[in-house]
């Protein structure tokens, strides 16, 4: 190192090296220099030392500087150039697999590197492997990472997907009056597996059920009634009670036939009536009985008072219990009023697009 012009002596000066631009990390054996990809950055603090000719300097005015390092360059030991394989149980390839609700992972993995497969999970594999956002559809991503000292560097992400998966028993309450409609053959022009819309409903005394019905003539999606395992009272006093007590107490009243899976749907149309200023305890049964990360959530309330206030109440309980979805601002709107439920449905996009 020279400082203006005149060559120092190791000895004048002194080197600190660090791993980040802030230099608050500094380079030693307990923070290594961690490789991504074949190189790291190390920024390089320079600081001239009291002893010899030069006075310490505040640390801001060190000298900075950066350089790169790179592995040996020799790409058979660096995995970023690793080849992924994923099998399934019966040891065929794969590059997707169901949606189940819970976390999922390919039965087997095997990283090619320089010619040489290295299975997961087995005794002296070279490398780690994190799998991420494996719940949800959509691409689930496998970080493999090499070993400190493995004598292999270098980190690769590779991917499936988690595709939906069509429930056979799920549980939809049929209408008796409507009429199984012969196979039509497939509309070429119609895409598929399009976002699916699931018009959920709570009634007690069928104010509700009038609404989701029409919500459901509009949207055309399934329809699903809420029915708890204990039924209600059929008295209004007596039901108020129970109301009363199952809020307090933040219940989850168990529901009758709860669908196992509602993952192919995407938009969920949840109507239900306020009780003791919120929605029923009910409701938050359905919500939680699924990871419903993404899910569009559009809540349907009304009530005898309508009071706003305890419908942004009811939609605080939705939230809390739908977390990770994506809860729209619902409408609370008595359910004679179908101009309002119209409107509301066409801005959100929700209405059936005839013609298709
Ligand atoms: C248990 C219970 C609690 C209720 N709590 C409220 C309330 O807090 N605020 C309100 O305005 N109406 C309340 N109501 C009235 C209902 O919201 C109203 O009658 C609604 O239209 C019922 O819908 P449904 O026919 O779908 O059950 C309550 C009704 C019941 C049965």
């Amino acid at each position: 190192m020279s400082i203006g012009g005149v060559t120092q002596k190791p000895s004048e000066y002194e080197i600190r090296y660090y791993t980040d631009a802030e230099c608050t990390r500094e380079m030693n054996k307990d923070n290594p220099v961690r490789l991504s990809n074949g190189r790291a950055a190390v920024y390089v603090k320079i600081i001239p030392m009291v002893k010899g000719n030069y006075t310490l300097p505040n640390e801001r005015d060190a000298v900075k500087g950066s350089y790169t390092v790179w592995t040996k360059g020799d790409k058979t030991k660096d995995f970023s150039n690793a080849k992924v394989t994923f099998y399934d149980a019966h040891n065929k390839k794969i590059t997707k697999i169901n949606y189940t609700g819970k976390s999922v992972k390919p039965e087997k993995m095997v990283v090619t590197l320089g010619g040489v497969d290295f299975e997961s999970d087995t005794a002296n594999t070279p490398y780690t492997y994190e799998i991420v956002n494996n719940i949800n559809k959509g691409k689930a991503f496998v970080i493999i990472k090499a070993k400190a000292d493995s004598g292999y560097t270098g980190t690769k992400t590779a991917s499936f997907r988690i595709v939906s998966h069509n429930i056979k028993d799920l549980l939809f309450k049929q209408k008796p009056e409507e009429p199984t409609e012969p196979e039509k053959p497939e509309d070429p022009e119609k895409p598929t597996g399009q976002s699916k819309i699931l018009v959920v409903y709570f009634s007690w005394s069928n104010n509700t059920e009038r609404m989701a019905e029409f919500i459901q003539s509009q949207t055309e999606g399934d329809l699903y009634e809420i029915v708890p395992v204990t039924p209600y009272p059929t008295e209004y006093t007596p039901t108020t009670e129970v109301a009363r007590e199952e809020r307090d107490k933040n219940a989850r009243p168990a529901i009758k036939d709860l669908p196992e899976s509602i993952a192919e749907y995407d938009r969920i149309l949840t109507s239900y009536p306020i009780w003791w200023h919120t929605a029923p305890m009910i409701i938050g049964t359905f919500l939680e009985a699924y990871d419903l990360g993404g899910v569009d959530i559009y809540p349907f309330t009304q009530s005898a008072s309508m009071d706003v206030g305890q419908f942004q109440q009811s939609m605080q309980f939705v939230r809390e219990c739908a977390p990770g979805a994506v809860v729209h601002e619902g409408l609370f709107a008595r359910p004679a009023d179908t101009g309002a439920i119209t409107a509301y449905l066409t801005e959100n996009g929700l209405i059936k697009e005839t013609g298709r």
